[in-house]
C-alpha cells in the first residue's frame, strides 16, 4: 500500500521511478490562460439564445474538443460538498483506503495509482485514482465506501452531474442537427465517477500527473477544483485549462469522434503536477454499454458525407484501445473505411 501516493506524508525529492526520459518531461508550457478555451454560459438554456448556445456549443467541439461551462445547473454548495468528500477519502488512513485497492479494470469500485499497469511499467505517473460506477445508484452504491455521508454526497452529485451531460448531449444533437435523444439508453448506459488526486510534487518538470490521451468514452465532464494542471494540446501547443470557479471542463470522448463522422473533436489531454498543493479533480464519464453498435448517425451521413468508421461494439474499440497503448490515433485507424 505504500504504492499510494496520498499514503506518503512529506517527499523531499522526486523517486527515480517517476521521472521520465526528456522527452516526455512537460517541459516548458503556456502560463494558465482562460482566453483560448471556449467559455459556454448555460443560463439561459430555456430562452430563445438556446440554438445559439447550442451552435456555441458545436463549434467548440469543432475548432478544440473541449470547453468549459458556467451556470450548468449543479449547485455549488454541492460541488464543494462531493470535493470534500473525495479530499477526505485520501486523506484517509492507508488501512482503510487498502480495502479498495485494486488494478483490475473490472473491479466496481476501484483505488489505484498512476496506472492499471503499475506492476509492470517503467515509469510511473504521479496520481493516485479512485473510480466507480454510479448508475443506476442503486446497482453500485454498495460497492462504495461504507460512510453514509459519502453515499449521500456522491450519489447525489452522481444524479445531478448526468443530468448536466444529458442536456449537453441534447444541446450537441440541436446544433448538430440529430434527433432530439439521439444519446440514451445502450449509449449512456454506464456512469464513471473518477477521481485523480495528486499530492505536492519535488518536481514538476521532470514527471506527468496523468499522460497524453483521448477519453475513450461518449463525453466526459471534469470538476477541478482551484489547482492548476490540466493542459489540452491545440495546434501542437499545450494550453492550461485554468481552473475557473463552480465550472465544469467538459470533453468529448472517441465515440463522439466516430458518431458525429469525425466532425466533433475529442482533444488529447495531459495533467502536469503542482509543487505546492495537491490537487483533486473529479471526472463523471457516460459510457455506452458494451454491446451497442456505435457508428456514424445515419442523419449526418450523405453527399458528400460519406462514412468514415465502419460499426463496432464498444467493448470492441476498447480493447482495441487498450491495445494500442492507448493511443487514440492508432485505436481510431483499426476502424476507418
Ligand atoms: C481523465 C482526465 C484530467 C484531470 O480522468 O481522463 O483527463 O485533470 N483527467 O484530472
Ligand atoms: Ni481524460
Amino acid at each position: 500500500m505504500n504504492v499510494l501516493i496520498s499514503n506518503w506524508s512529506s517527499v523531499q525529492s522526486l523517486p527515480e521511478s517517476y521521472i521520465f526520459p526528456p522527452e516526455r518531461r512537460p517541459g516548458t508550457y503556456i502560463i494558465p490562460s482562460s482566453k483560448d478555451i471556449p467559455l459556454i454560459d448555460l443560463e439561459n438554456i430555456n430562452g430563445p439564445e438556446r440554438a445559439l448556445i447550442a451552435q456555441q456549443i458545436v463549434k467548440a467541439c469543432q475548432n478544440f474538443g473541449l470547453f468549459q461551462v458556467i451556470n450548468h445547473g449543479v449547485s455549488r454548495e454541492l460541488m464543494d460538498q462531493t470535493m470534500k468528500v473525495f479530499k477526505e477519502f485520501f486523506a484517509s488512513p492507508a488501512e482503510f483506503k487498502a480495502i479498495f485497492y485494486s488494478n483490475d479494470l473490472n473491479s466496481s469500485c476501484r483505488l489505484y495509482t498512476s496506472t492499471l499497469n503499475y506492476e509492470n511499467e517503467k515509469i510511473h505517473y504521479w496520481r493516485d485514482n479512485l473510480t466507480h460506477r454510479c448508475h443506476p445508484l442503486e446497482d453500485h452504491i454498495d460497492c462504495w465506501p461504507e460512510d453514509p455521508h459519502y453515499r449521500k454526497v456522491v450519489g447525489e452529485y452522481s444524479i445531478e452531474v448526468k443530468k448536466f451531460l444529458l442536456t449537453i448531449l441534447e444541446l450537441i444533437c440541436d446544433g448538430m442537427g440529430l434527433e432530439r435523444g439521439y444519446f440514451k439508453g445502450e449509449l449512456i448506459k454506464n456512469q464513471l465517477i473518477s477521481v485523480n488526486h495528486h499530492i505536492p510534487c519535488p518536481d514538476p518538470s521532470l514527471t506527468l500527473g496523468m499522460q497524453a490521451h483521448c477519453d475513450p468514452n461518449l463525453i466526459s465532464i471534469l470538476q477541478q477544483g482551484n489547482v492548476c494542471g490540466l493542459q489540452a494540446l491545440k495546434d501542437g501547443q499545450w494550453i492550461g485549462v485554468e481552473p475557473l470557479p463552480d465550472s465544469f471542463v467538459v470533453i468529448p470522448g472517441l465515440q463522439l469522434r466516430v458518431i458525429s463522422n469525425g466532425k466533433l473533436k475529442s482533444v488529447v489531454h495531459r495533467v502536469v503536477t503542482d509543487s505546492k498543493k495537491s490537487r483533486t479533480t473529479i471526472g463523471t464519464f457516460l459510457i455506452p454499454s458494451n454491446d451497442i453498435l456505435i457508428r456514424p448517425a445515419d442523419a449526418l451521413l450523405g453527399s458528400p458525407d460519406k462514412p468514415m468508421y465502419h460499426g463496432y461494439t464498444y467493448k470492441e474499440f476498447f480493447s482495441t484501445f487498450i491495445g494500442n497503448n492507448c493511443e487514440a490515433e492508432r485505436a481510431l485507424e483499426c476502424f476507418k473505411l
